[in-house]
């Protein structure tokens, strides 16, 4: 393993995308800035952490995967092997917001942006880009976002908690293809308002439904009033609450 620290860096994703492209990367080669100027988010958002205070980094993950539909398999189990690394850390309440927001209770304290590269239907590697908010207190304006300071009251060591990760993420990322079940069932015991009455919106309005789980492809399942089971993808429903 490779841990390359940077003092910034616009993005740790953007980064070893181009350490990539230039040169072969070793497996599991790792970014991490204390400084991220253009931190990228999901859905094209943008993600914002205080200098210093947090982690942002990137991994590298060499992978040979197929079919390429079995992308959401990394997303779940980069989920499980953050959530097994808080729980080492006893960060209390944990649970995954699918797709692959990491929780403590209520509030997003981890967001993760994964990037990979597929050639004619092999994944062939993965850029893991995973952003824990640590040490930061205030988080204005973003009312639902937390740190692990927030939840615990300890300022803790940002290199002890990468290692951590970093340990979690080898060995959840070599079960892939090999014990998928286990995979998504372990996923899904932490999914949040699993089996919960709760509220979501599409383009259509508001409405309600019961997670009952996800499939295979990464489609959130809802079983809607009428006791029917539908399957939506991350661009047409939203979980309020
Ligand atoms: C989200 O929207 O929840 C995903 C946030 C992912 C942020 C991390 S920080 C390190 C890596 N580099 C980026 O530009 N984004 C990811």
């Amino acid at each position: 393993m490779r841990i390359i620290k940077l003092n910034a860096t616009d993005s740790t994703n953007r980064f070893l995308r181009n350490l990539s492209l230039d040169s072969p990367v070793q497996d599991f080669t790792t970014i991490v800035t204390s400084q991220q100027t253009n931190g990228r988010g999901q859905m094209g958002t943008h993600w914002q952490s205080q200098p210093f205070k947090n982690l942002t980094f990137s991994v590298y993950k060499k992978l040979n995967l197929f079919p390429f539909e079995s992308q959401f398999y990394i997303s779940m189990s980069v989920a499980l092997a953050i959530i097994k690394s808080l729980e080492q850390l006893n960060i209390p309440k944990l649970s995954v917001k699918w797709p692959n927001d990491i929780l403590s209770a209520n509030q997003k304290i981890c967001g993760v942006l994964i990037e990979n590269v597929i050639k004619q239907s092999v994944i062939e590697s993965s850029i893991i880009g995973v952003g824990l908010n640590v040490n930061q207190l205030d988080f204005n304006g973003l009312p639902q976002a937390g740190s692990l300071k927030n939840v615990t009251g300890v300022n803790y060591d940002l290199d002890e908690i990468l290692h951590i990760i970093l340990k979690q993420l080898e060995i959840q990322l070599d079960l892939l293809g090999k014990d998928t079940n286990r995979i998504k069932s372990q996923y899904e015991s932490y999914l949040f308002r699993k089996e919960k009455p709760s509220t979501f919106k599409t383009a259509e309005g508001l409405f309600s439904g019961i997670i009952k789980g996800v499939s295979e492809h990464g489609l959130l399942e809802v079983l809607i009033e009428d006791q029917v089971l539908k399957t939506y993808d991350l661009k047409t429903i939203k979980l309020l609450y």
